[in-house]
């Protein structure tokens, strides 16, 4: 086979949709040969643009999942895209041996936008936490841990012993374990942080957990607490950062700084990345060979990133975030709902009907959702969907719950 056929290929599959694999064969060959870990929806997915995606019989969803509020800029958008194919003719990856200018550049724009003063490059939420973790305990010595009861930091070690529900903890101890405070309560929280405490990770809302606003002043509140045990405040805005909750990070809401920040998610465009920023004293507590990624920051997914960030500026999406949302939210208290929760397009509804129902229900009406509980949705569409969008979605959700 010569060289340039592989090239055809390539050009080719760009193309065409149509999967190698037939559809009635792909959960049978997934659950053969992928680690059995995920429960997944029965839709095999091919394609997506915008806020919308297509499964492998042409069937096209609306998507008020996003990747797990990762697509942000919604599916494929051409500057992501344009910037992928231009970095990936140039200079894919190179390790961190080397100086790359994408990386260096992320960096110096992410510090503009939040604030901090350093920047380390991971490759996930859990890796942007991990990396929080091990950075506070280097800043103060100290490994105790406080998070909040609901929280969700992600599943490598590190991350687990912060995460709240015990289901996922429990097969994985020994663990460094969080003491866990109830979300939101001042007293509980000043409890916990005694001297030993490195850090209080929190999530300036919470996500997996249904989305949870905490009450007025209780992150600042955090913010005294941790100053005055010599405690960092670390933010997880691994699901609330890049416009999502209607401001460029959840922490503004809030007011306060964190001493270190975790990102990921909506960071670049649908491609892995990770982050981890620091400021002040925390910003100086790593030393060389402290920590590492081999692919942490690689020049392909800094481009992607470099690109989301600059069309979420010209495209105003933090705004569009904030109005959407709202209008969101005001549709959906239509529906008569036990509760709506959220800020900016990262939404929580708690219903009487089963919520694992209502998802395939909607799915089976071309709508993607996601349950977080037993009685409780998600909502978090990409933050270029369409007001005519919201209403076809919210008028799919309405058709299932008066049935
Ligand atoms: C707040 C928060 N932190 C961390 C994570 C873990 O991210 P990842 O799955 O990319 O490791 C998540 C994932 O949902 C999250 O919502």
């Amino acid at each position: 086979m010569k060289l340039t056929q592989s090239a055809d290929r390539i050009s080719l599959n760009q193309d065409q949709t149509a999967p190698t694999i037939p559809p009635a064969q792909i959960a049978e060959r997934e659950a053969k040969s992928i680690f059995q870990t995920y429960t997944r929806q029965p839709i095999y997915i091919v394609r997506g643009e915008g806020a919308e995606v297509w499964d492998a019989s042409g069937r096209m969803y609306l998507d008020f999942v996003a990747g797990i509020a990762v697509n942000n800029l919604g599916h494929c958008h051409p500057r992501v895209v344009q910037a992928i194919q231009k970095q990936a003719q140039i200079l894919i990856h190179t390790s961190n041996l080397y100086y790359t200018e994408n990386q260096v550049l992320l960096a110096e724009e992410l510090k503009q936008l939040t604030g901090m003063d350093r920047v380390f490059f991971g490759n996930s939420g859990a890796e942007g936490v991990e990396a929080a973790i091990k950075l506070a305990r280097r800043a103060t010595g100290k490994a105790g841990l406080v998070a909040a009861v609901g929280s969700f930091h992600g599943r490598t070690l590190g991350a687990l012993g912060a995460t709240y529900k015990s289901a996922y903890r429990e097969p994985f101890r020994p663990l460094n374990e969080a003491s866990f405070v109830p979300y939101g309560d001042f007293e509980a929280l000043k409890s916990a942080v005694t001297r030993n405490i490195g850090a209080v990770i929190l999530e300036p809302v919470q996500g997996e957990a249904g989305v949870h606003v905490p009450p007025p002043q209780f992150l600042k509140a955090a913010r005294q607490i941790c100053d005055d045990a010599g405690s960092m405040l670390i933010f997880d805005e691994v699901q609330t950062g890049f416009g999502r909750t209607g401001r460029w990070f959840g922490k503004e809401h809030s007011g306060i700084e964190p001493d270190i920040m975790s990102l990921a998610k909506g960071i670049a465009g649908g491609l892995p990345m990770g982050a981890m920023l620091a400021r002040g004293d925390a910003a100086a507590a790593f030393q060389r060979g402290d920590h590492a990624s081999t692919f942490g920051g690689s020049p392909l997914v800094a481009a992607a990133s470099l690109a989301s960030l600059q069309a979420i500026r010209d495209e105003r999406l933090v705004e569009r975030s904030e109005l959407l949302g709202s209008y969101l939210r005001s549709q959906l208290e239509k529906l008569d709902p036990i509760q709506v929760r959220g800020l900016g397009l990262m939404v929580g509804l708690d219903l009487k009907a089963s919520a694992s129902e209502v998802v395939s229900l909607a799915r089976e009406r071309g709508l993607l959702l996601n349950a977080t509980g037993d009685h409780t949705l998600r909502l978090v569409p990409p933050l270029v969907v369409s007001q005519e969008q919201i209403d076809r979605g919210v008028q799919i959700l309405g058709d299932i719950l008066s049935i």
